[in-house]
Parts: structure tokens; C-alpha cells; sequence
């Protein structure tokens, strides 16, 4: 991973827990549209200063997701370098709302991997209430997938002819909560879906489901759109190069590990949306719900806004004859009013 090399944001606080000894990294990257937004991300890196590369990037990321989806917040993250012989579970909660708290509600957070919507009920007691997605029999809007696979399809749709879904050949990475919620839907809709994960495990749901499964690599497969729903990184200037999908749609965060291998897509004739408008839905949705007052319809109607969001950017880079990329962060920069 290549380190950050310059700081881009307004807070970076990098704290020892005090209970339970993991280091944690919460990084505002702007509040100009309003508090910072982001998700607590739970997991071991290779270093703790590859956490805070993590947390930094992510955070700008959220930034580029709100301004996007319309959003009055700003970016932040959380992330929890988890140590190999992990951690006890409440001290490390408690540590992480006692450094949100710090921040005095110029960020709120939501569950990310390695978080739970259980553990945002217990950030959300501890931290004045700043968390997100706390489960609905608590008071919050639950777990966010369903709406982040709404705004995953509804990006998909802006990306497709129209009425193509049926009989198109879609490969999704990974089938966790949001791309088995994804599968569903294109199975539904007639698309011929065919999924891959590296848990093994998984794989009878899948074909009850109605999907093949294979452990090829889907990104080198031919497909009228891959779906990358497992990590972040998936897209690099060798994996662009050999990539034989025409439509590149998911909600992994971070996709490409560099915005060059987008240009490499587009001289493909590939066709990207970027992850900071196709994963926006169940942000959208919960701060929609919690925060804004709106009701379940109006939220919906929010997160299928995704589809004319994406429309715009695909308008703007085919114009231009840009990335994909630089076409959502003209569009954000103009709407951050930075550009
Ligand atoms: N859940 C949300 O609301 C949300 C919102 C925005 C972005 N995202 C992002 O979308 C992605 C999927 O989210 P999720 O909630 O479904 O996560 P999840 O943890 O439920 O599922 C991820 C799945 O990917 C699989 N996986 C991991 N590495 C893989 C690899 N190299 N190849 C194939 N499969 C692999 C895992 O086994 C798992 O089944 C994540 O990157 C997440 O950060 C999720």
C-alpha cells in the first residue's frame, strides 16, 4: 500500500486504547457540508501505520460518497489495527466510543467490516449517540446491506441498456451480505449470475439460490458486468488490462488502487462506476432514517436517486472523453464547492 503523502484532512487522531491496548485511528477528512461520516473498520493490518493510511483514505472516500449523494456531512473513519491475538470485544468498543467522543460529534460512525450493528448500539450508549445503524428493536434503521444493495442495482441500471439485465452474464465477487442481496435481485430480474468467494462454505446457498459458482477469477472472465462485493483493491493495471467484463458495478469500497488503472478501463471500452456513488445506499439510507426524518419511502427514493447520479457521471466522462473517476470528483469538487 502506498503511504499518503500529504494530509488532505482536518483531524487525524491515532489513540492506544486504554483497555484494550489497539490501536485506534479516527480521521475527519471534512466537515464543510456537515459532521463527519464513516464507518468503524475492525480488522489486522500488517502495521498499525497501515490502518492510518487506511482510515485516511477511506475518510476521503466518504467524503467524495456524501457530497455525491447529496449528503449535508462530511468523511471521517474509524479504523481498529486489531492485534493477531485479537482483542476483548467490550474494552475495545469502549475504546473506540471514548476516542469518537473525543471528537465531540464532529464525526459519527457506522458499522464497517468487522463491525456490528451491536457494536454501534454500544458506541451509540457510550458516545452521546453518535453511531449509526444501531439494530432496529434499539432505535436505529438495522444493518445497512439492503440499502446498499438497492443502490448497487439502482447504479447498475444507469450503467446497462435499458432491459438488458434479463439474459446478461453478471459475476459477482463475493457473497456476503450485500452481494448474495444483489445476486437475488439479477436472478430475479433473469440475468445468468455466476459467483465466486473464498469461503467455500457458501457455495450451496449460492446454487439453491439459482447461481453457478466457480473459483476462476471473474475479473478475466467475459461478463456484461462484474460486481465486486468482496474487498477493496480488486483493480489494478494488470487485473484492468485482462478484465473481461463491460460493466464494472459493486459495493466494495477503494476498487481501483490507484485512479490510473481507470484510465486503463476507459481505453478498454470498460465501463466503471465509481464504488463512492454505487456503495452510497445504506449510508444514504441511515443517516436518511436516523438523522434527516425521512420515512422508508422517501430513503428509498433517495438511494435509487443513485441511478441519475451515475447517469450524470457517465454523461460527463463520455463527453469529456474522461475517467470515470475524474468525471464523480469534478462533480463533487463542484459540490463540495472546492471546485
Ligand atoms: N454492507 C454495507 O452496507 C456496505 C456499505 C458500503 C460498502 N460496503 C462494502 O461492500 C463490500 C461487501 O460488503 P458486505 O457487507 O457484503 O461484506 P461481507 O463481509 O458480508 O461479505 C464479503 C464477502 O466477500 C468474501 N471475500 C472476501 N475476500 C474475498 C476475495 N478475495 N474473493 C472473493 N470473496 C471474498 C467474504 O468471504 C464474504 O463472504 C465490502 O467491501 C464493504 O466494505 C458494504
Amino acid at each position: 500500500m502506498n503511504r499518503t503523502e500529504s494530509f488532505e484532512g482536518e483531524v487525524l487522531r491515532v489513540v492506544r486504547g486504554t483497555r484494550s491496548g489497539v490501536p485506534i485511528a479516527v480521521a475527519i477528512h471534512s466537515t464543510e457540508r456537515g459532521p463527519a461520516i464513516g464507518g468503524c473498520r475492525i480488522k489486522p493490518y500488517p502495521s498499525w501505520r497501515d490502518g492510518v493510511d487506511d482510515a485516511l483514505r477511506l475518510s476521503a472516500a466518504m467524503t467524495m460518497k456524501c457530497a455525491l449523494a447529496g449528503l449535508p456531512y462530511g468523511g471521517g473513519k474509524t479504523v481498529a489495527v486489531l492485534p493477531a491475538e485479537g482483542a476483548r470485544r467490550r474494552d475495545l468498543i469502549a475504546d473506540i466510543a471514548e476516542a469518537i467522543s473525543a471528537l465531540g460529534g464532529r464525526y459519527r460512525t457506522g458499522p464497517d467490516i468487522g463491525s456490528t450493528s451491536e457494536d454501534m448500539a454500544e458506541i451509540h450508549r457510550l458516545a452521546h449517540g453518535w453511531a449509526f445503524c444501531r439494530p432496529e428493536a434499539q432505535g436505529g434503521s438495522g444493518t445497512s446491506s439492503a440499502a446498499t444493495a438497492r443502490g448497487v442495482l439502482a447504479a447498475l441500471r444507469a450503467g446497462v441498456a435499458p432491459g438488458s439485465v434479463a439474459g446478461s452474464r453478471v459475476g459477482v465477487i463475493g457473497f456476503g451480505s450485500v452481494g448474495r442481496l444483489v445476486c437475488e435481485s439479477l436472478l430475479a430480474q433473469g440475468a445468468d449470475v455466476v459467483v465466486t468467494d473464498v469461503d467455500g462454505e457458501l457455495r450451496p446457498v449460492a446454487e439453491q439460490l439459482g447461481a453457478s459458482w466457480t473459483t476462476a477469477d471473474l475479473v478475466r472472465e467475459r461478463l456484461d458486468v462484474l460486481v465486486p462485493a468482496a474487498t477493496g483493491g480488486l483493480l489494478t493495471a494488470e487485473s484492468a488490462a485482462a478484465c473481461g467484463a463491460s460493466l464494472i458495478v459493486g459495493p466494495a469500497n477503494n476498487q481501483l488502487v490507484a485512479d490510473e488503472v481507470a484510465t486503463v478501463l476507459r481505453d478498454r471500452g470498460i465501463t466503471w462506476i465509481p464504488d463512492v456513488i454505487a456503495s452510497a445506499g445504506g449510508i444514504i439510507h441511515a443517516v436518511g432514517r436516523e438523522e434527516l426524518g425521512w420515512d422508508e419511502a422517501a430513503a428509498n427514493a433517495k438511494v435509487d436517486a443513485i441511478a441519475d447520479t451515475t447517469s450524470a457521471v457517465l454523461s460527463r466522462a463520455r463527453e469529456r472523453g474522461s475517467t470515470t473517476v475524474r468525471a464523480a470528483r469534478e462533480l463533487a469538487a463542484r459540490l463540495t464547492g472546492t471546485g
